[in-house]
Parts: structure tokens; C-alpha cells; sequence
């Protein structure tokens, strides 16, 4: 049988992996997928370097449009990225009956559910496996592997870029901007780090993992995000001291009330599998209720890791596409008619427990006033330290651990805290993850 065609519209680091890896593995693949899987039309604006990457056997055009509009291509694979140009191609490949094959989930994470739609209406498939992760097929995992699951909550270390950071900060005492230039440098942060260090890239993956571990729709408009920007190395450091490491988490939890969903630097006690995940790697704890606690750990990034899911969706295609539409595992793992509509909380209704820093005057009553306002609201002291003030030092760090309280409780407490005269600067507060 004459293999499937497959179409790529940009040819960078992602792109590039596909097409070696088909190559390499092309017999391997073919034995799995039943058939061949070939690339055979390549768009990228730079076509001399496109050329160079596939050879002269491929088509390059500089127009992604003559890719969607030729009748031989079967599955369009959008390596563009971006919400702008990129959506515009999919919906068009769409309407023209291709399969889809997408990493982009800034893309998805919010135009999802009209992505999903059009895909639904035409009978065509749209995959993301390489969307949340990289390398690890936690998508199949979600939406096929825990499908007897009531799926209780999610955390994961979803962005490498910051991951790499914290890591650096723990391990060097660096502050965050110093080591940011480091990553730079290495090429692990881009030169816009935006998305990655203001927590907007986990927070894309999160809620494409909350839309199908709970049957949502996709609403990133709805996910509390906090990057790691203004960590300071001290915070590390007292962490690391309280039996805690702090790494940025994208955590989605089903409650009686609703979804959270939410990205946040995050303490993470140090004897949890999830706190010894170092560098740019990336780790997804599942919670089912059926399975137990379930962990998925390798390469969030880079050009063969992100390959491996790509073509692992290419397969899918491959084996399913004609199959009758109704047969196939729905985008979002449950039936389009079968959604549900819980709310996404807002984040002061997020209950969690909290690491404070008080910058306080070293003097008689000062932690007796804070810690009874504490009380006053309702909130449980878990644990405290105090650093020692140093020679001849009227001030010192108080730190707090706190038990499970509601958000808009610690936010009230704490406005109250800091208006002490004896809080003598803004009070650190970064959420706590037991995730036992
Ligand atoms: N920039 C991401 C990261 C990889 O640092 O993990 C692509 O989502």
C-alpha cells in the first residue's frame, strides 16, 4: 500500500526531528502503523534550509496554503506555533478534510473548543500528543491508559525552561536573574522567556490536561498563573531547611466545588519523587482513583523527544482514519455530547497550605501579634522558623508553614499581617503541595 502522505508546515527544531526519525525508524514504524508514514511536502519560508534537511526527494514551497490545497496529503503537521497564522492553517486543513498533527498548545489551550469542533463536524482527526510534555505520551496516557479512572488531580513539572532555573538557584544559591541569563546563554530559555518564566507555557499545558482529565472544556481565560520571577534564593534556602523543595507546578483538581486549575511556584516536600526532578526534565503526577498515584518522567523539549510524540500521533492517524469517526478516542477523551460543565474556581477558592516570609522586627510580641491573627482566622500553624539575627541585627526572617486553608482567607490574613508595624517588608507567600 503506497504510504500516508504527510505535509509539514515548518521545518525548525521540531520539524527536523520528525523527519529524521521517520527516516530512521521508518521500518520500525511501518511494521506498528501498517503502513508507511512519508513526508512528502515541506512549507517553511526559508526553503533553502528546508531543502537542505529533507533532501531533493521532498517538495519545499514557501506557502503552508499549497500544502493544505494538495489532494495527496493526508495529515498536516502544524510545527508554526503562536495563536495567529498557525490557527487560521489548522482551520483550514481542517476544512479541507486533513488530518491535523499539532505541538502547539498555546494554540489549543485557547481555541480549543473551536479547533475540536470543526475537527468533530468534518470527521478529521486534530493530535497533540507533543502539546503537553514533549516526549511523554501523557496525553495517551490521560485520555486512553487511565480510561476507568475517576481522575482526582494533576501536578506536573510542565516547563523545562523553569525547571533548569530552580534547579540552578537550589543547587548554586543563585538568584533568579543571574541564572535566567545562564539559561539563555545555554539555550535553554528563549530569547523572549516570557511565556516560560511568567508560567504561561504550564499553564497552556495544564489546562489542555484539565479539558481531558475531567471533560471540560479547554479555558485557559480561566487558569491562575504565577511564574517563578520573583523567587528569591532565601525562600529556596528556608525550603530546603523545612523538608521542602519548590518547583514550579501546573496542578488541575477535581472538587466538590469545582476545577481547580493553577500555576504557581510550589513547595513540594523533598522525599516526593516529583521534588527530585532536576534540569530541564519534566514529571506529570496522575491521581486516579482506581490506579493510585501514577508518574510519567523524561524530555519535555527538544527536537527528537518532541518528534517521538508527533509521530506516535502520525501512527494513530495512520491506524484510525478509516476508521468510522465515532470509533476513534474523542479529542478530548469524553464524548463531545457528554461534557461537563463544573466551573473553574477561582483561585480564592482554591484551598492549599502556604510557606509565609516575614521580614519582622526582632522584638518582644511580634510573633505573638502575627500568629494570632493567624488564629483569628481560622488558619493552623504546621510548622515555623525563625532565623537567628545576626550581631547587632534588629530585624529577622519568620518563617511560617501553614495547614489547608482557602485562599481568599490567607489573602485576607495576610493584608491584615502586613499592615503591622513590625512587618517591615511585603510578606513572601508561595502555596505548599503535599501531594500525598
Ligand atoms: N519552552 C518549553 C519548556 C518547551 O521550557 O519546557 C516547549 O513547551
Amino acid at each position: 500500500m503506497k504510504p500516508i502522505q504527510v505535509g509539514l508546515l515548518g521545518i525548525g527544531t521540531v520539524g527536523s526531528g520528525v523527519f529524521h526519525v521517520l527516516s530512521r525508524n521508518q521500518n520500525e514504524i511501518q511494521r506498528r502503523a501498517g503502513r508507511g508514514i512519508a513526508v512528502t511536502m515541506v512549507a517553511d519560508l526559508d526553503t533553502a534550509r528546508a531543502q537542505a534537511v529533507v533532501g531533493s526527494q521532498v517538495q519545499v514551497v514557501n506557502d503552508a496554503r499549497a500544502v493544505i490545497a494538495n489532494p495527496d496529503i493526508d495529515i498536516v503537521i502544524e510545527l508554526i506555533g503562536g495563536y495567529g497564522i498557525a490557527r487560521q492553517l489548522v482551520m483550514e486543513a481542517i476544512d479541507a478534510g486533513k488530518h491535523v498533527v499539532t505541538a502547539n498548545k498555546a494554540l489549543l489551550a485557547v481555541h480549543g473548543t473551536e479547533i475540536f469542533a470543526a475537527a468533530h463536524k468534518k470527521g478529521v482527526m486534530v493530535a497533540f500528543e507533543a502539546a503537553v510534555a514533549g516526549g511523554i505520551p501523557i496525553i495517551k496516557s490521560l485520555r486512553e491508559g487511565l480510561t476507568a479512572n475517576r481522575i482526582e488531580w494533576i501536578a506536573g513539572i510542565i516547563n523545562g525552561t523553569t525547571n533548569f532555573i530552580l534547579s540552578e538557584m537550589r543547587d548554586k544559591g543563585l538568584d533568579f536573574d543571574v541564572v535566567l541569563k545562564e539559561a539563555q546563554r545555554l539555550g535553554y530559555a528563549e530569547a523572549d522567556p516570557t511565556f516560560d518564566i511568567e508560567g504561561v507555557d504550564a499553564a497552556h499545558k495544564a489546562t489542555i490536561m484539565s479539558a481531558i482529565a475531567f471533560g471540560i472544556p479547554v479555558q485557559f481565560d480561566k487558569a491562575y498563573v504565577e511564574g517563578i520571577t520573583k523567587l528569591g534564593a532565601q525562600d529556596i534556602r528556608y525550603a530546603e531547611q523545612l523538608g521542602y523543595r519548590i518547583k514550579l507546578l501546573g496542578i488541575t483538581k477535581r472538587t466538590p466545588q469545582g476545577i481547580e486549575l493553577r500555576v504557581h511556584p510550589s513547595l513540594v516536600p523533598a522525599k516526593r519523587l516529583l521534588a527530585n526532578v532536576e534540569g530541564a526534565m519534566n514529571a506529570v503526577m496522575v491521581q486516579g482513583d482506581a490506579v493510585g498515584t501514577t508518574l510519567y518522567y523524561g524530555k519535555g523539549a527538544g527536537s527528537e523527544p518532541t518528534a517521538s510524540a508527533v509521530i506516535a500521533d502520525l501512527v494513530d492517524i495512520t491506524r484510525l482514519h478509516t476508521a468510522d469517526a465515532a470509533q476513534r478516542v474523542p479529542h478530548l477523551a469524553f464524548q463531545p455530547d457528554q461534557m461537563s460543565d463544573q466551573p473553574v474556581l477561582p483561585m480564592s477558592e482554591v484551598v492549599t497550605s502556604y510557606y509565609l516570609r516575614l521580614r519582622v522586627a526582632d522584638q518582644a510580641g511580634v510573633l505573638a501579634r502575627v500568629t494570632g491573627l493567624l488564629a483569628d482566622a481560622g488558619i493552623s500553624v504546621d510548622a515555623m522558623l525563625q532565623r537567628e539575627a545576626g550581631e547587632g541585627e534588629k530585624q529577622t526572617d519568620l518563617i511560617i508553614l501553614t495547614h489547608d486553608v482557602r485562599e481568599g482567607t490567607m489573602d485576607a490574613a495576610l493584608a491584615q499581617m502586613q499592615a503591622l508595624p513590625t512587618v517591615l517588608a511585603p510578606i513572601t507567600r508561595i502555596r505548599k503541595e503535599e501531594l500525598a
